[in-house]
């Protein structure tokens, strides 16, 4: 089955999941050609979960030992060039890059859902870090986001955005979906997928540049606790540092589709669903939420 998406794509429902049809060759080249190291770092989402954020904080702790915090690639670089998503750019770069020849630890990122991550990966040592948020704020981001990107291709209005939301037809969605594969996942074994909350981690940034540390592999030392280099690094990645560093003001990536690295940032806040919900949008919207995520022991 297929649906009608936005700038000019479909989704289509592939291994249960409405995936864009623009990132399926990638997902496919995924599973059947990704051959994962025991040191590799994956960072997964659904889109416009703080997806930005997780690739700044992974990148930073796990390579702090390399660079400087004034002086590192991502004063200069995107986010998303820095760790490059698999699905739209990796695998759909022609010839697609030699990934064996890239330094340990490798850094990637996927929207794929859980059930759609490859063998290689789920058996391999390596680490699946996860980022989820309240799906409204998900909803409201998502939406402001297309509709910077209207010049391109159709943007639908809120309400007839929210009714797709709604019935889950979403890029990786159903986004309930996605989020519990990982949340699942997570449970059964915590030593593999580590799940975040983006609400969680802007009340307390550092405690989880430390748990993230931890997890990955790279723990914060004694002496770079005293140092301050948690703070830095939470620092460094916060909304407002990555905003304003100049490539995120004004660079532009070619990839599936050239974005600017602007579009990522918009507001980074809590709630904000608030402000562009009808009462009653809200209210099915709460609804829907606690009815899929009842009995999960996960809540928003
Ligand atoms: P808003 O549109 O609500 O502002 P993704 O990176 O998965 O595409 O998600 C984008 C969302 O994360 C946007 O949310 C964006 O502003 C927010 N964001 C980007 N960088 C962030 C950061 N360093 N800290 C908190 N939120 C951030």
């Amino acid at each position: 089955p297929r649906a009608k998406y936005w700038v000019g794509d479909d989704l289509y429902k592939f291994q249960g999941f409405w995936i864009p049809t623009i990132a399926i060759p990638g997902i496919i080249k995924f599973q059947t050609q990704f051959q994962a190291r025991d040191s590799d770092l994956l960072v997964t989402s659904f889109p416009k979960c703080g997806t930005t954020w997780l690739k700044s904080l992974v990148f930073m702790i796990s390579n702090r030992s390399i660079y400087s915090i004034s002086d590192n690639p991502l004063t200069k670089l995107s986010p998303h060039d820095v760790v490059p998503n698999l699905e739209f750019n990796v695998y759909l770069f022609k010839p697609y890059p030699d990934l064996e020849i890239l330094p340990n630890p490798r850094i990637f990122s996927t929207h794929a859902p859980y059930p759609l991550l490859p063998s290689s990966v789920i058996n391999s040592e390596s680490k699946i870090v996860y980022m989820c948020r309240n799906l409204l704020d998900q909803f409201v981001s998502f939406w402001h986001f297309k509709d910077r990107l209207k010049q391109q291709g159709a943007c639908t209005s809120i309400s007839e955005a929210f009714e797709m939301f709604y019935s889950g037809v979403d890029g990786f969605g159903p986004s309930w979906e996605h989020v519990l594969s990982y949340w699942k996942a997570s449970l059964e074994n915590p030593n593999k997928v580590l799940f975040l909350k983006y609400e969680d981690m802007k009340e307390n940034p550092t405690f989880y540049v430390k748990k993230l540390g931890d997890f990955l592999g790279f723990p914060f030392s004694e002496e770079e606790v005293k140092q301050g280099m948690i703070e830095e690094i939470a620092n460094f990645c916060s909304f407002e540092n990555l905003r304003n560093l100049g490539v995120n003001k004004s660079g532009k990536r070619a990839i599936a589709r050239p974005i600017e690295n602007n579009a990522y940032f918009r507001k980074g806040e809590v709630g904000d669903w608030a402000n562009y919900l009808s009462p009653s949008m809200a209210e099915r919207a709460i609804k829907l939420m606690d009815d899929k995520f009842s009995g999960s022991g996960l809540s928003f």
